[in-house]
């Protein structure tokens, strides 16, 4: 019996000393940057439910995306041809999730899964010049497919992805950080590169 109180005090206190490493503040802070500096992500979207073999399944494939707003919403350029938009402009919400992780990618280090909906902006609008700037500085090599480039290969628009859930994975959880970040607290982090010394910077 005692050494059992012992061995629970003993936990009880590892954990009360470890949960304090990483707040939901923290979190919001490297989840933030890990946004702003990769610019490369997998990117997952639902088979619509009139898919004749694959209806309501997932799908996950990498995407391009930049961190050009101060809330953190992504710009994306959004191609109607491809299987992302198509399951995106069939489901009810626009549906998407968005995930990044730090590199090199290692069961400790951190993660970041944003789900949200993705705003088409009509044909020729949306592109203004910041947003243009923000998306070639992170993607030069998309110059070619801009939705302004008449001799891109496909059609292409402007979009943009607003999170509404963002669920973090700080590494390990007896030191890190591992749940859901509220919006707000989100929204309204700086992304700060010197949150952790490990990303991998595009920007
Ligand atoms: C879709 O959006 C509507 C209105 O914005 C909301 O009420 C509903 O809960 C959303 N559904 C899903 C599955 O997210
Ligand atoms: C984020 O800011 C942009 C303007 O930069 C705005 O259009 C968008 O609606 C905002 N996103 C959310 C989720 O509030």
């Amino acid at each position: 019996m005692f050494f059992k109180t012992l061995y629970w005090l003993a936990l009880a206190w590892s954990t009360s000393l470890t949960s304090a490493f990483e707040t939901v503040e923290d979190a919001a802070s490297i989840a933030r940057t890990l946004m702003t500096s990769t610019g490369v992500g997998t990117m997952a979207t639902l088979y619509p439910n009139d898919h004749p073999y694959l209806a309501g399944e997932p799908f996950a494939l990498q995407e391009y995306y930049s961190s050009c707003h101060t809330n953190g919403s992504l710009t994306l350029i959004f191609m109607p041809i491809s299987r992302h938009s198509q399951n995106i402009l069939h489901s009810r919400n626009h549906s998407a999730s968005i995930t990044v992780w730090s590199s090199p990618p290692a069961a400790s280090q951190a993660r970041v899964s944003l789900m949200g909906k993705v705003h088409v902006f009509p044909d020729g609008t949306g592109g203004e010049n910041s947003i243009r700037e923000c998306y070639i500085k992170s993607h030069p090599d998309a110059k070619r497919w801009l939705p302004d480039n008449e001799h891109g290969p496909h059609t292409a628009l402007w979009a943009r992805f607003d999170p509404h859930t963002i669920y973090f994975v700080g590494g390990f959880g007896d030191e890190h950080y591992i749940g859901s970040i509220p919006l707000p607290l989100y929204q309204e982090t700086n992304p700060t590169i010197s949150v952790t010394g490990r990303l991998n910077v595009q920007l």
